[in-house]
C-alpha cells in the first residue's frame, strides 16, 4: 500500500459508493475485526481537516465497535467486488465472521487500529472527531419515510483521514 492524496481520485470513491456500496471496516475492543457495507457517506473537507464522513444505523454491530475504539477504515472495493459489498451488507458480524467467510485479507493499517482491506483499491484511515444522530424532529418528511419508518436513526460519524493509501 502506498500513501497517496486525500482528494486523488475521489469521483471513483463517490461512483463506487453509488454503484455498490463502499466497504467499512472496524474493529472490537477484543480487536476482532468486521466489515460492512455502505451506500451514504461523503467525503470532504472540515474544520480545515480532510474528512470521510459515514452513516451508521445503532442496530449495526459496526456501530459498538466504532463507539468502543472511536476509529474506522473506508475501503473502496474493486469492480469485481459486487457480491463481497452484498455479502457484507447483509449479514451481521453478530452471526458470522466475514472476513472468513469471504476470505478477505485483514491488513494492519498504518494510524488506527481498524484493519485495512487487502482485496480493495483505495482506503481511508480515520478517527472519529465528531458525532451526531440524525434529527427526528428535523429531517425532511419525505426522506424520514422514506429511511425512518422504523426508526433506527443513522449516527454519523465524522472520521478525520489520517491516512489515505492504495494498492501498489
Ligand atoms: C449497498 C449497501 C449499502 C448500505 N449502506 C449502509 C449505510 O450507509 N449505513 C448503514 O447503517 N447500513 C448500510 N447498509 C446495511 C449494512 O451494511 C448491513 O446491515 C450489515 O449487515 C451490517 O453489518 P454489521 O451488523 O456486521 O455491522 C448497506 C447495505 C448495502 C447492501
Amino acid at each position: 500500500m502506498k500513501e497517496i492524496e486525500f482528494t486523488r481520485d475521489v469521483d471513483h470513491t463517490l461512483a463506487a459508493m453509488q454503484e455498490h456500496g463502499l466497504l467499512l471496516s472496524s474493529a472490537g475492543a477484543d480487536g476482532r475485526p468486521n466489515v460492512m457495507a455502505v451506500g451514504w457517506g461523503c467525503p470532504g473537507v472540515i474544520w480545515g481537516r480532510p474528512v470521510f464522513v459515514v452513516l451508521v444505523r445503532p442496530s449495526r454491530f459496526t456501530f459498538g465497535n466504532i463507539e468502543a475504539t472511536g476509529e474506522f477504515v473506508v475501503n473502496v472495493p474493486g469492480d469485481d467486488m459486487h457480491e463481497t459489498c452484498m455479502y457484507c451488507g447483509t449479514k451481521s458480524g453478530r452471526d458470522v465472521d466475514k472476513f472468513a467467510e469471504r476470505g478477505l485479507e485483514a491488513v494492519a493499517a498504518e494510524t488506527v487500529g481498524a484493519p485495512l482491506i487487502g482485496q480493495c483499491v483505495r482506503h481511508y484511515e480515520c478517527r472519529v472527531v465528531h458525532r451526531n444522530d440524525v434529527v427526528d424532529a428535523a429531517i425532511d418528511a419525505e426522506i424520514r419515510s422514506q429511511a425512518y419508518a422504523k426508526g433506527d436513526f443513522h449516527r454519523l460519524y465524522y472520521g478525520q483521514v489520517l491516512r489515505t493509501a492504495a494498492r501498489e
